[in-house]
């Protein structure tokens, strides 16, 4: 079984979850920042996974081109999606999972999942800082990856 886990991070937090899940599949699994590295041919992969982090309500834009560009081929396979969110309130990071992919491709995935948040104020330049202080309330970084989550995502994907 032929997986690829298709990854956009800011900060790197998305690429740990991806690891992780990573970790938690068997066969062939590869990993593509899509901020940084080309995509290979979609065709020869069995199982595709998507994963984005969420900054104002959206998920990288390179992740949403990348996904408009090959949505007819992506309804064709085996489709999981994750973000990693960190809004305080779960039902606005819910409802971010159900909105940011196209709803034809959030409809025919096997699962989707909210896998987690990092907010990790060392790495982030002086407006990040600023707008993630007034969310959250205070400055303290934090990580709350969600593993069971991806122990659920995984099992599904394991699932042929
Ligand atoms: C400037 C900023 C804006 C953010 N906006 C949102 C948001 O609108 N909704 C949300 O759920 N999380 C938001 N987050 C939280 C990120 O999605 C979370 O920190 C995520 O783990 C970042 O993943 P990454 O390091 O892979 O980019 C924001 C974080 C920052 C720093």
């Amino acid at each position: 079984m032929k997986n690829i886990i298709i990854y956009a991070t800011k900060y790197g937090s998305t690429e740990k979850a991806a690891k992780m899940l990573k970790s938690k599949l068997t066969g062939d699994v590869l990993l593509v920042n899509v901020l940084k590295e080309k995509v290979p041919s979609l065709e020869e992969y069995d199982q595709i996974i998507l994963g984005g982090s969420i900054y104002m309500g959206r998920v990288q834009k390179e992740l949403t081109e990348f996904i408009e560009k090959n949505l007819s081929l992506l309804l064709k396979k085996k489709v999981g999606l994750f973000i990693c969110a960190g809004s305080p309130d779960p039902a606005a990071r819910q409802k971010e999972l159900e909105t940011v992919f196209p709803a034809e491709l959030y409809n025919h995935a096997s699962t989707k999942e909210l896998f987690g948040y990092e907010l990790t104020f060392e790495k982030m330049g002086f407006l990040d800082k600023t707008i993630t202080r007034a969310m959250k309330g205070d400055k303290n970084s934090v990580s709350e990856l969600n593993e069971a989550a991806m122990e659920r995502f995984a099992k599904v994907m394991l699932d042929t």
